[in-house]
């Protein structure tokens, strides 16, 4: 079976059994801070666990794509050596919200492994948690042998997501590798030794029973739940009998491409197997990764993707790759799984591109990088330790500030730093690190709001309000009524008072607190398009409403702050949204759409969203795309998007399966969240027919939008500027925006051509020739300038030249405002006298300035200028040098210019 049917085969399992096939979630979690990657099928369900969202299936089955490289479950360091750990990975689950628990997890899990991927129930091991006895009596009711249940403490048998969040014990199917059945011993099972992995663990199914809280608290879930997880490469290599992971047709493909990429050997590919599979892994991250959205960056996730990519670089550097290669080790990637995670197919450029891109940077680095710390282990010397009075450790280890500098100059991950230093026997000093990274870091956090979705705390905070709400009947078990697409105007309840999260029944004249309605017209804040803002009130108060968010799915809350009466929980009141300034959000919304598509027609399909920014004042968008555009492209463009505009398409919003919308050519955004039934936004003239080729943009999107696209009135692009390598961003006005951006430029050419004494028409021809006429005086001053100088320097020359034994000196003040000038004048010095000395000292926007030269043959005398000057200079306290025959200086104090004339006096008397 390949890889494919294995995982179809899973998907149907579960969904014959009443499970509802969800696709992966992206790779990074959606609203929730406290992972930084999704790590385990379940996040997408978090909250449907802890019974804060509400899904219309309560049966469930993912492949889903995980990263195991930060946080409680992190095995990057593993990668490599081990023949059964991955960064990335896929993880196959199926998932019951109350619904089925212990018993029907092990049925199913027990009848698909052995029924339908055909495996030997002797040769599987079932671990169990210590004290759970229910689980052992119900692996032995399916007809598992008692001998091979075995019982393990926390770490193996306790699953968490993390310090907080769904919680329960597990038990684990572990399926024995080996030919020697005599072999199939418990000693095997769970087993850290890498080289013992005759017994591998395959499937992890948690009896989900607890929420923990952080800080050790831990609580009953609402309903007892399941999460299962399989590790999909595992699975692959027991159906498909290899020794590791990656003796699969996962992985071989890519194993393949590096070896013809590096022209190695069969036995060279074996023998180096370990940077073989680093290096497979870590593309294999990188494009899933890009593939969702993350570009590298120095920072939080973004850091993570680099870190990887210079990781495998790295690695293929030690088996021969000179030159860029891993953006072609993701082709092999991309066709292997391209065909389930169709997103990595049409993202295909932007990835290569972005791999590409990352590698040619970091190519120059590399070597130096390395040098440099093969320099730093030389360097480091052995310390000895003594313990105890026989006993002697030697450990050597890097410094911090080491490893930072390597981080921060040379561009070296400290995951880098640590393989490498750990081959030579070396440790790091990692607080160290920390402590200089820190030291070096001045990021001025925003003072800017926080975003509560995901912030723990506070989410309990809002949830224990939500729930107080719905228990006491003021709110339906479906949390408010949230309808910002129709009116305007909202009669509506105020049915709770949140003070510093706290429940209140009132709030008091200017004090600002959270308010939540019954229903409210106020638009959240998601997709780009900012929250609304406006009012809430009745005929004995009134509240300004400054933000608007959701911190649990169903819960919005309004910030308002009182500026009329007293208002009270249980008052009627309407809901005002400031209809000026959504109209100004719609405009710029529907603007934004047609912008995409604008920009895919001009400048290629590669162009993907990588973010927005939808406001009442303008439009940003983020894209991907390598170069900055030309003045023609954005001409183009802007000219494409009023065409748009000026056909007065209608826009319409409807909500249809995610399948039928993808399939139809709607574009997504991939860090957005999708549920199954998505809302599309489409522009066009086309009727019901989703595939008219009249349909100029469709988009899934939760946001507002006009209902024309002639109500935009015009839309003028401002600025088009770099953001990250391969993103680009365009910032646009549209309505009133654009009206106002023309009204200030036509009349700041007005000035101008008032300024010019011209016509508006004619100002920018006018502006051309007066420069060049001011440039012409200019240059008739400097040689007027010139001309006086010289002969006002030739009048010196006549008077004041002495003549020594040989030579001629001159030494004196001149006037100039130009040290040109004074240079030049020491020329004509020479012009006329080629044996001799001349030094001349001017003061230069008050400053003194000195200029000393010496004929060839004085020097042979020891006179130097570049000597002489400096003792001169530093009687103005300047400094200077020079060559032996001409030499400049600068000084402080002007008024001992004349000091410093006489110290050259006293030091050319022997000329
Ligand atoms: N959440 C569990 C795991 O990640 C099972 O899916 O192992």
């Amino acid at each position: 079976m390949d890889s494919n049917e294995i995982r179809q085969k899973f998907l149907d399992y579960f969904a014959k059994n009443g499970h509802q096939i969800v696709p992966s979630s992206s790779l990074i979690p959606y609203g929730d801070k406290t992972i930084l990657f999704t790590n385990a099928g379940m996040n997408q369900f978090k909250n449907t666990f802890l019974g804060i969202e509400k899904r219309d299936y309560n049966r469930a089955v993912t492949s889903q794509k995980v990263m195991r490289v930060s946080g409680k479950h992190n095995d990057l360091e593993n990668v490599g050596p081990s023949p059964r750990h991955h960064t990335f990975f896929e993880m196959l689950g199926n998932f019951s919200f109350g619904d089925y628990f212990k018993e029907g997890a092990m049925r199913f899990a027990l009848e698909l492994l052995t029924k339908e991927y055909g495996l030997e129930m002797e040769r599987l091991w079932f671990t169990i948690y210590t004290d759970d006895d229910e689980a052992e009596q119900l692996w032995l009711k399916c007809g598992v042998r008692p001998d091979r249940i075995l019982r393990f403490g926390e770490k193996d048998n306790f699953w968490s997501m993390g310090e907080t969040g769904p919680c329960g014990p597990c038990s684990e199917i572990h399926y024995f590798t080996g030919a020697d059945m005599a072999d199939n011993t418990p000693d095997h099972v769970n087993s850290d030794d890498d080289n013992d992995q005759t017994t591998v663990e395959i499937w992890n199914l948690v009896f989900m029973q607890y929420e923990r809280e952080g800080k050790g608290g831990q609580t009953p879930l609402p309903k007892p739940s399941i999460d299962t997880g399989m590790g999909f490469e595992r699975l692959c290599r027991v159906l498909q009998g290899g020794a590791s992971n990656y003796d699969t047709d996962l992985f071989q493909p890519v194993f393949d491409c590096i070896q013809e990429l590096a022209g190695h050997s069969d036995a060279q590919r074996n023998e180096q197997y370990v940077a073989y599979r680093v290096i497979a892994d870590h593309v294999r991250a990188a494009s899933f990764l890009i593939g969702d959205g993350v570009l590298p960056g120095n920072e939080g996730r973004n850091y993570v993707l680099r870190m990887v990519m210079r990781r495998a670089m790295r690695y293929g550097r030690k088996i021969g790759f000179t030159q860029p290669f891993l953006y072609q080790v993701c082709q092999a990637v991309i066709e292997k799984m391209g065909g389930y995670y169709t997103d990595l197919v049409n993202r295909k450029d932007h990835i290569t591109n972005t791999i590409k891109r990352e590698e040619e940077g970091f190519a120059r680095t590399l070597e130096a990088g390395l040098e440099r710390l093969d320099a730093i282990v030389q360097a480091t010397p052995a310390i000895t330790t003594h313990v105890g009075f026989s006993q002697t450790v030697t450990g050597n280890s890097i410094s911090g500030q080491d490893a930072f500098k390597l981080y921060d100059t040379y561009g070296l991950p400290l995951e880098i730093t640590r393989d490498v230093a750990k081959e030579r026997g070396f440790s790091i000093d990692e607080a160290g690190f920390e402590k200089a990274r820190e030291a070096a870091k001045e990021i001025a956090r925003s003072a800017g709001k926080e975003n509560f979705a995901g912030n723990f705390d506070q989410v309990k905070a809002y949830r224990e309000a939500f729930e107080a709400l719905k228990s006491d009947g003021a709110l339906p078990e479906s949390g408010v009524r949230y309808d910002p697409y129709g009116t305007l105007e909202m009669i509506t309840g105020l049915v709770g008072i949140l003070r510093d999260g706290e429940m209140t029944d009132h709030a008091v004249l200017g004090e600002t607190v959270e308010v939540i309605l019954h229903d409210t017209p106020f638009y959240v804040e998601s997709g780009g398009q900012v929250s609304d803002t406006g009012e809430i009130s009745n005929k004995f108060w009134r509240m300004n409403v400054l933000d608007t968010r959701r911190p649990a799915p169903g819960f919005v809350v309004h910030t308002c702050q009182v500026s009329e009466g007293a208002p009270r929980t249980g008052d009627p009141c309407v809901a005002y949204v400031d209809k000026a300034r959504r109209a100004s959000i719609k405009r710029n919304h529907t603007a934004t759409h047609l912008l995409q598509k604008c920009l895919r027609t001009v400048l290629g399909a590669h162009v993907g969203q990588q973010g927005s920014l939808v406001a009442p004042d303008r439009l940003r968008f983020d894209f991907s795309h390598s170069a900055a555009m030309t003045r023609d492209e954005i001409e183009k463009v802007s000219d494409l998007l009023n065409d748009a505009i000026l056909q007065d398409m209608p826009v319409w919003a409807q909500e249809q399966s995610y399948k039928e919308a993808i399939a139809s050519g709607a574009m997504a955004f991939f860090s957005e969240k999708y549920g199954d039934v998505v809302r599309v936004v489409r522009v066009g003239f086309a009727g019901d027919d989703l595939f008219d080729p009249e349909i100029f943009s469709a988009e899934l999107c939760g946001g507002t939008h006009v209902k024309r696209t002639g109500e935009i009135g015009s839309a003028v692009v401002v600025s088009e500027s770099a953001v990250a390598a391969g993103v680009r961003r365009i910032e646009v006005l549209t309505g009133k925006g654009a009206l106002e951006y023309a009204r200030k430029q036509s009349q700041q050419i007005a000035q101008i051509a008032h300024a010019v004494n011209a016509t508006s028409d004619t100002a920018a021809e006018q502006v051309n020739k007066v420069t060049v006429q001011l440039s012409e005086a200019q240059k008739q001053l400097e040689q007027l300038k010139r001309a006086v100088a010289k002969s006002q320097f030739d009048a010196l020359l006549k008077t004041s030249v002495v003549r020594r034994q040989t030579s001629d000196v001159l030494i004196a003040q001149v006037q100039t405002d130009s040290s040109e000038l004074l240079r030049e004048m020491s020329d004509w010095f020479r012009e006329k006298h080629p044996s001799g000395v001349v030094v001349l000292g001017a003061v230069i926007g008050d400053k003194p300035s000195l200029v000393v030269s010496v004929s060839q043959d004085l020097t042979k005398k020891g006179f130097e200028a570049g000597k002489l000057i400096k003792e001169i200079a530093a009687v103005v306290g300047g400094g200077g040098g020079g060559k032996p025959t001409l030499a400049y200086a600068g000084g402080k104090d002007a008024s001992k210019l004349g000091e410093a004339l006489a110290k050259a006096e006293q030091l050319l008397a022997g000329v």
